[in-house]
């Protein structure tokens, strides 16, 4: 099965399966004398693991990051580091009955038709457990970048139709979904325990902001700095949309509107979402991402069984009812990966 490494130079490889032993990452052209230890972990895990009461699927896992290679006394050496999550809490009891029925809105169909067998305990390679993996390459990556000074930002736009409307980053952290509007969180709250009650689930919008990018990050033509992001993005369960800069809004301007004027002092306005022709302008990298509604859901759906017949389905297992909140931390790890592979290409260049 291929498709399980992104990047050129910083290149990360996931592997492992939701109810197997666990997840992990191996990254290799991470440069040499990088402080990395397993504290360096813990935040970005914690903001994505699963058990947040009410809000997110309630297996209980602590996410604790093992660092398997790569680095000796503290810091990493340049060879590979291989990462591990152990996997403490996988029950695949309440997923027995699905074991010859296709989720609705998931990947099981289209893995048996490819592969011809799915792993119907939680989806194997195809889980969101595979994110954690992401988003401990993504802490390697932040290290790369934080002495650039580049910042990576996510949060909540949007979810189940409510509007974040006041962006006040200081807030983000105090919401349980990462919004950085509180009167949003609070109508939030209200909306995603609607939709746990009566059996369904939430799609949702949330921006990723990048601060202190230097320009000249991407490379021309097929390796562009939003294509690969949005590729690096899209290829999360769930989203099904990427805008870059004002996005799709773009189409409904004319170039006098649309265009950001330059001035001496930098530019006037940042429409572009700080990457024009593919290469990154020195401005405010905005993106956005759009996520479908979480596929399992309580409600009971039209599917088939292996050999094609009409059968019911009510999900039972453990699950998030919707991609947000944890997804932001693995938006933010994307963005990280992207970002710090471009620069130690741009490096390589010089
Ligand atoms: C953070 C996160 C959590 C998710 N949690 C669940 C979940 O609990 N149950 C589920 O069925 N899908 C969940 N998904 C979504 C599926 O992984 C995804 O919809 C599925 O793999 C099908 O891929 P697609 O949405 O790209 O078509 C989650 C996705 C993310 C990013």
């Amino acid at each position: 099965m291929a498709g399980n490494t992104f990047g050129r130079i910083f290149r990360v490889t996931t592997f492992g399966e939701s109810h197997g032993h666990g997840v992990g990452a191996v990254i290799e052209g991470c440069p040499p004398r990088i402080s990395l230890s397993p504290e360096d972990f813990v935040r970005d895990m914690a903001r994505r693991r699963p058990g947040k009461p009410g809000i997110a699927s309630p297996r209980k896992e602590m996410d604790k990051v093992e660092i398997l290679s790569g680095v000796f006394e503290g810091l990493t050496t340049g060879v590979p580091i291989a990462l591990f999550i152990r996997n403490k809490d996988a029950d695949s009891t309440p997923y027995k009955p699905l074991e010859r029925l296709f989720r609705p809105g998931h990947a099981d169909y289209v893995y048996f038709k490819k592969y011809g067998h799915f792993d119907h305990k939680g989806g194997g390679r195809y889980s969101a457990r595979e994110t954690a993996a992401r988003v401990a390459a993504g802490v390697v990556a932040g290290k790369i970048l934080a002495p650039l000074g580049v910042k990576v930002v996510a949060y909540t736009l949007e979810l189940g139709g409510v509007k974040a409307k006041n962006i006040d980053l200081d807030m983000i952290e105090k919401s349980p979904f990462f919004c950085p509007d509180s009167t949003a969180t609070k109508k939030m709250e209200e909306v995603i325990t609607s939709a746990k009650k009566e059996g369904d689930s939430l799609g949702g919008i949330a921006e990723v902001r990048v601060t202190g990018c230097p320009a000249g990050l991407g490379e021309p033509v097929f390796d562009k700095l939003d294509a690969e992001l949005a590729r690096a993005i899209m290829s999360i369960g769930t989203v099904k949309g990427v805008e870059i800069g004002v996005g799709f809004e773009a189409a409904r301007l004319k170039g006098s509107e649309n265009n950001d004027p330059i001035t001496p002092k930098g530019f006037g306005s940042n429409r572009a979402g700080g990457i024009l022709g593919g290469i990154s302008n020195g401005d405010e990298i905005v993106l956005r991402a759009a996520m479908k509604p979480i596929p399992s859901i309580g409600k009971e759906q039209n599917t088939v069984d292996r050999e094609g017949h009409p059968a019911k389905m009510t999900f039972t297992g453990r699950h998030d009812t919707s991609a947000v909140p944890r997804i932001i931390p693995v938006l933010e790890a994307m963005a990280k990966i992207v970002l710090a592979d471009h620069y130690l290409r741009s490096k390589a260049m010089a």
